[in-house]
């Protein structure tokens, strides 16, 4: 799937004015510290158009009737405190991405919570302990849930302000598949095609829903882009170099001082986040592209204002309290990632039962880990509390994989063999490419069930995750 904005025009003529139209800042709900009141989140269908205000309605399901969700702002250290309100004709839960969280808040339904059904609501109470860029989804029929919308950023402030909300900008990148008829595509939801290849792509992509979006900067002052992809599966490619950016923080955790990226272009895999330091000469305005089809397809603008001088100043975002792999005690556990669309099936079970012939289609399960499709019952490795663990993950399939643990920050220590040295860099997703070996490392400090799973969400659903235990 590539995108093409010719397509995607003639659903609307008004959308060369919309897309033209300088955003505001995206909604944001504000959570008072030691506040007794719950914010709201309210699942429910809602249709709107997704290709210009006056574009056919696609059947989208949102938080609050808003696409991307409320954003919520706290303070590190801050408790956050949210009410899902479950308006869906099925059950959802909601998953904190990113954050260190307390193991019940987790939102996975069957093994941290029961998965909140019609009609009901569950109260999420937990500390956000980090400063940095997170989001929440769906996590129940997440193919499908969050395909149709259900996810809102989380964004957690440093202690003291260091970029006030002007100079703050919160991309959320998605791509929508888009049927012939300008609607969200619901019939092709579930496609077995999807699940045994790379997953749902789209053929729209958006910035906080909007086509193109254009923002003001102003020139000689520094602004921090967070960059978010909430895609079912899309792995977006950008060149921050292009634009003269710098990366101060990946999936929510600074590295300290911000760097220039060495290899262009970045992959930005579904879940992950990448936070910006651009600080704009006047007269040179941008676009940010997206590279992955082969063309540059811009998808946000940036209009600089002005043409002052900027003083450099050192602009650095704290590094978070996550304790550092002990590597010389750690448990080594192997995965291997198997099945999918171009290889020979080896053995894969489902459910206790070996899969054979129509299996495969019929139960939906195309992949596995160590030759398991889905959630096994016992767990993939169980830890003591404290222990370092290292996962080492074998991707023995023909696609690459967007691998994310639950609960954890880690440090990608290991590439086929070659020792990675990244010591700045926590990851809660890390992408893997064919054949690739990876390792992993973090501190086991959080009790409870996490998951590691792909988040490429059709992958997840056709297979591809596990859970593991600290006790
Ligand atoms: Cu954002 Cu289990 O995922
Ligand atoms: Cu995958």
């Amino acid at each position: 799937m590539v995108f093409n904005r010719r397509e995607i025009l003639k659903y609307s003529a008004k959308i060369g004015a919309s897309g033209a139209a300088f955003l505001a800042a995206p909604f944001s709900l504000k959570v008072a510290f030691a506040s007794s009141n719950y914010i709201e989140l309210v699942a429910a269908p809602i249709k709107q158009s997704l290709v210009g205000e006056d574009g056919p309605l696609s059947d989208l399901w949102l938080y609050n009737g808003q696409t991307p969700g409320p954003e919520i702002r706290v303070k590190k250290g801050e408790r956050v405190l949210v009410r899902l309100i479950n308006q869906l004709e099925e059950p959802t839960t909601i998953h904190w991405h990113g954050i260190r969280i307390d193991n019940a808040m987790d939102g996975v339904p069957g093994l941290t919570q029961e998965a909140v059904m019609p009609g009901e609501s569950f109260d999420y109470n937990f500390i956000a302990p980090d400063a940095g860029t997170f989001y929440y989804h769906s996590h129940n029929k997440t193919w499908s849930q969050v395909a149709r919308g259900l996810y809102g950023t989380l964004i957690v402030e440093e202690e003291n302000e260091i970029f006030d909300q002007k100079h703050d900008l919160t991309l959320v990148i998605d791509d929508w598949r888009i049927g012939k008829d300008g609607k969200l595509d619901l019939a092709s939801l579930g496609a077995m095609m999807d699940w045994s290849h790379e997953g749902r792509l789209g053929n729209l992509l958006t910035v906080n829903s909007q086509n193109e979006p254009s923002f003001k900067l102003n020139a000689g002052e520094a602004y921090r882009l967070r960059l978010i992809n909430v895609a079912n599966s899309r792995i977006l490619e950008i060149d921050p170099n292009s634009f003269n950016a710098k990366i101060l923080a990946y999936d929510g955790q600074s590295i300290g001082e911000p760097q220039i990226l060495q290899y262009s272009p970045m992959l930005i895999g579904p879940a992950q986040r990448v936070d910006l330091l651009v600080t704009p000469k006047g007269g040179a305005d941008f676009s940010i592209e997206e590279l992955s089809s082969g063309q540059a397809y811009s998808f946000a603008k940036f209009e600089i204002i002005g043409d002052k001088e900027s003083t450099p100043s050192l602009v650095q975002l704290p590094l978070s309290n996550i304790p550092e792999p002990d590597i010389k005690n750690a448990k080594t556990f192997p995965l291997e990632m198997s099945g999918g669309a171009m290889r020979r099936v080896g053995d894969i079970y489902y459910q206790g039962k070996k899969l054979k012939g129509d299996d495969f289609r019929n139960t939906g399960q195309v992949w596995a880990f160590n030759g398991v499709a889905n959630l096994p019952e016992k767990p993939f490795f169980s830890v003591k509390l404290g222990e370092t663990v290292i996962i080492e993950t074998n991707n023995d399939t023909n696609f690459i994989h967007a691998m994310h643990v639950h609960g954890f920050h880690f440090r990608v220590i290991e590439r086929s063999g070659v020792e990675i040295d990244e010591s700045n860099v926590w990851r809660d997703t890390f992408l893997i490419g064919a054949e690739q070996t990876v390792k992993i490392a973090f501190v086991a400090d959080n009790n409870g069930k996490w998951l590691y799973h792909c988040h490429m969400l059709e992958h997840a659903a056709a297979g591809m995750i596990t859970w593991f235990e600290v006790v």
